[in-house]
């Protein structure tokens, strides 16, 4: 080899090194100055998993956090992570520095969902899908539907009467219809049977183990998500000939002008259904309980309602927009309910890479949960945070600490929507039907949501 190809061999290698070295010399030295927050990690791989999950998962969270303060380290489900439930370091990790921290899920679940669907993802495609998401459930677009919601609701209320029903999975039925609503528009009727098939055999594996053979849930699952993206690629064809201008979902995922593949509007439209239905349907079966239980609360909802439907004696007999703004007793109610409630205990986070935070170490791919129950029932932010009180937001809660839907770039798009069809279905609710509960009260169980015991069991009927 001649002589000065050996040189520049040399000086390359040279170069590259004191590269590489200035580039790893942050992260040597934050990896050597900072310690890891407090905690302990458990056994080797299964970590603590066993005592998150064997009992109520907030009594873990509350006695980590009174041990090792609002920042501690353990180890669940095979991964190290680091749980924050202070409201400053939640808005870091959500906000202010939501670069450094990607939403995470496990492989599976991404694979059954659809890996282009709006929550896996960052970046430029993430903000591309996100005004088109946010475009469909603005205000202007969802105000559009209400009396197709308020007929929805009618109609289901109708079906109880008299009847022994199981809450939850009631609200869970209303809950798909509004959905798809607001994803096809008025056409949701010729899709709904379908749909809704495949989407029900879909969530029952969702949360199975990942064999995908067949007999297992898991490949049961993963067959109807295929059927799913059948029925919707037709859907998209048959709208494509239409060639109308929609003001659903659909239309504003086909209508954006770079284009999405069949597929990226597939996986949305799985992705939000999957947001949308048991999480509002959990809410509206805890606000169904918080009414029964709380009779003075009740009534001033009812009143509140009743007024509403009166005024509207004279003149316009649905709903309008304008009227759900007038519902403030029944609005601190649901604002009460997804505090006490917090159905989305904690979220989940990934550092992309070695971060400082609060002076510790946060390595790389350890996940990071902001434990939103803990800052709802931090009596720092609510006094006497047990207590169902929907009269302690006839104040503005301090900055950060009432965070159901989110904060920051992956914050809930369908917070309206879902507040409106919870809205409309207590109006007719309350005006026109009493309930009571039937069975044991206490209990809660967690799948992945917090709910009352069996989804609460009430039976129904009409107000003499
Ligand atoms: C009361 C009911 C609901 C609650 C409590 C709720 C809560 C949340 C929360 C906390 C997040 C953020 C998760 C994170 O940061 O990791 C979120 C995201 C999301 N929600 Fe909701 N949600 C509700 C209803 C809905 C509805 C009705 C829709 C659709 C119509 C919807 C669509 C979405 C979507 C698409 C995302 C992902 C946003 C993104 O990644 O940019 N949600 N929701």
């Amino acid at each position: 080899m001649e002589s000065t190809t050996i040189f520049w061999l040399f000086s390359s290698i040279l170069f590259f090194s004191l590269l590489l070295l200035s580039l790893l010399k942050p992260i040597f030295s934050i990896r050597r100055k900072l310690p890891l927050p407090p905690g302990t990690l458990g056994w080797p791989y299964i970590g603590e998993t066993f005592q998150l999950y064997s009992q109520n998962p907030n009594v873990f969270f509350a006695s980590k956090v009174k041990r090792f303060g609002s920042i501690f380290k353990t180890h669940i489900l095979g991964c190290p992570c680091v749980m924050i439930s202070s409201p400053e370091a939640v808005k870091l990790v959500l906000v202010t520095r939501a670069h450094l921290f990607k939403p995470t899920f496990p492989a599976s679940k991404e694979r059954m969902l659809g890996k282009q669907a709006i929550f896996f993802n960052q970046g430029d495609y993430h903000i591309k899908l996100r005004k088109l998401v946010l475009r469909a459930f603005m205000p202007e677009s969802i105000r559009t539907i209400i009396p197709d919601i308020e007929s929805i609701a009618v109609g289901m209320l109708k079906s109880w009467e008299g009847q022994l029903i199981n809450t939850f999975q009631e609200m869970k039925t209303y809950t798909f219809n509004v959905a798809l609503l607001s994803i096809f528009g008025k056409d949701e009727v010729l899709y709904r049977e379908d749909l809704k098939r495949c989407y029900y055999i879909l969530e029952k594996g969702y949360n199975s183990m990942p064999i995908n053979l067949p007999g297992t849930l898991f490949h049961k699952s993963m067959k109807a998500r295929k059927e799913l993206a059948q029925i919707l690629a037709s859907v998209i064809s048959i709208r494509r000939q239409m060639k109308h201008n929609h003001r659903d979902l659909l239309g504003s995922l086909m209508g954006d002008k770079e284009g999405l593949t069949d597929e990226q509007v597939a996986d949305n439209i799985i992705g939000v259904i999957f947001a949308a239905r048991d999480t509002t349907a959990s809410v509206l079966t805890w606000i169904v309980k918080y009414l029964a239980e709380n009779p003075s609360v009740l009534q001033a909802v009812t009143e509140e309602q009743v007024a509403i439907m009166r005024e509207k004696c004279g003149g316009e007999k649905v709903l309008i927009w304008e009227d759900t703004k007038k519902m403030p007793i029944t609005s601190r109610v649901i604002q009460e309910t997804l505090r006490v409630a917090s159905i989305l205990s904690f979220t989940f986070r990934e550092a992309v890479e070695d971060v400082e935070f609060e002076g510790y170490l946060i390595p790389k791919g350890w996940k990071v949960l902001p434990l939103f129950r803990n800052i709802h029932h931090s009596p720092d932010n609510f006094p006497d945070p047990e207590k169902f009180d929907p009269s302690r937001f006839e104040v503005a809660p301090k900055p950060n600490t009432f965070i159901p839907f989110g904060s920051g770039t992956h914050s809930c798009p369908g917070n309206e929507l879902a507040k409106l069809e919870i809205l409309i279905l207590l109006h007719h609710l309350t005006t026109k039907y009493r309930w009571s509960m039937v069975g044991p009260q206490n209990g809660i169980q967690y799948g992945p949501f917090a709910l009352p015991q069996n989804g609460l069991p009430i039976r129904l009927s009409l107000k003499a």
